[in-house]
């Protein structure tokens, strides 16, 4: 049996739809459990122990969005209860080793030590930055660049390789479903032992999100570069927590620094399908305010 943990969160919910129907046994794991799903807290490590019961391939989507030491703790929790549940292969969503300087860095790379000294099987999914967060950026500048026409960031003349959260859902899938396959024909998993970094094919850039503006506010919009200093200020009376203030200036700063534009090795080889173009998807999310 397939777990997937997450699955009310975006990446979760498309990793479950692509698995279920689709021929491996697999069920849902989420916080707020209903109907055939189980219930998984990473911060309640009673609900891990149960969920994880007869489970032999664990898809873990990584639980970030908490301080540092509240995230150690959840993939703690859900490491050890994986190997005293006997779970044979853990398939873990990282971060890709371009995103090395990030801070977010930090939890993921910890995390892959922990899953490493485990006896049980690792793939590890070093996913790219989602081409949902330059997506993001667009939006919420919009109304801004119509009354301005600029878009304002901290991100230098940097880019960042995105990929879009599909091409990483049909990937897991992929590897989860082929690792079950492998395991319930007694042959090694494929895939185990792996670390594939999934990193964008499209470096996106102030500019094309100040081009996607243009298009979708049909007036011209350019990028103007502003200061970390300024955005800090900026995000310091927003709704941001502090520690996301902390994460999201750290994206910036590695943007800027031209650390993230590296493309990964390994997307096309695992994608079916060429990879969803990045800018179309930006284009769409700033359709309801075209
Ligand atoms: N590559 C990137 O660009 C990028 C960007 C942002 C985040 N991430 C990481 O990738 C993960 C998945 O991304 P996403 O877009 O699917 O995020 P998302 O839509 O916010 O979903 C995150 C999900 O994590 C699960 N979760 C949170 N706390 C948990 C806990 N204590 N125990 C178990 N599960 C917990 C929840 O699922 P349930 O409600 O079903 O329990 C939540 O819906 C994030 O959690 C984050 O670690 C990656």
């Amino acid at each position: 049996m397939i777990l997937v943990t997450g699955v009310s969160g975006a990446l979760g919910g498309l990793v479950f739809d692509r698995l279920h129907g689709s021929g491996p046994d697999v069920v849902a794991g989420t916080r707020a459990a209903t109907g055939d799903a189980r219930r998984i807290d990473f911060d309640d490590p009673t609900t891990l122990t149960d969920g994880f019961a007869g489970v032999r391939v664990l898809v873990f989507v990584s639980a970030g969005y908490a301080e540092d030491d509240v995230v150690l703790a959840r993939h703690g929790a859900v490491v050890d209860a994986a190997a005293a549940a006997g779970v044979r292969h853990v398939i873990y969503t990282s971060l890709a080793g371009s995103g090395d300087q990030l801070s977010i860095a930090l939890a993921h790379r910890w995390t892959e030590a922990r899953l490493a000294e485990a006896e049980f099987d690792v793939t590890v999914l070093r996913n790219g930055l989602y081409a949902e967060i330059p997506a993001g950026l667009a939006t919420a500048a919009a109304e801004t660049a119509a009354a301005t026409g600029v878009f304002t960031a901290p991100m230098g003349h940097g880019r960042i390789a995105v990929v879009a959260r599909e091409d990483l859902a049909d990937i897991t899938a992929r590897v989860a479903s082929e690792t079950a396959a492998d395991l319930a024909a007694g042959r090694p998993g494929r895939h185990a032992g792996r670390t594939y970094e999934l990193a964008g094919a499209t470096a996106i850039g102030g500019d094309d999100i100040a081009t996607a503006l243009t298009r979708a506010l049909d007036r011209p919009v350019t990028y103007q570069p502003v200061s970390l200093a300024e955005t800090r200020q900026a995000l310091a009376t927003g709704d941001l927590r502090p520690y996301q203030v902390g994460h999201t200036l750290s994206l910036f700063a590695n943007t800027a620094g031209g650390l993230l534009a590296r493309p990964g090795d390994d997307l096309t080889t695992l994608l079916r399908t060429p990879p969803r173009p990045a800018l179309e998807l930006i284009t769409r999310a700033l359709a309801p305010v075209s």
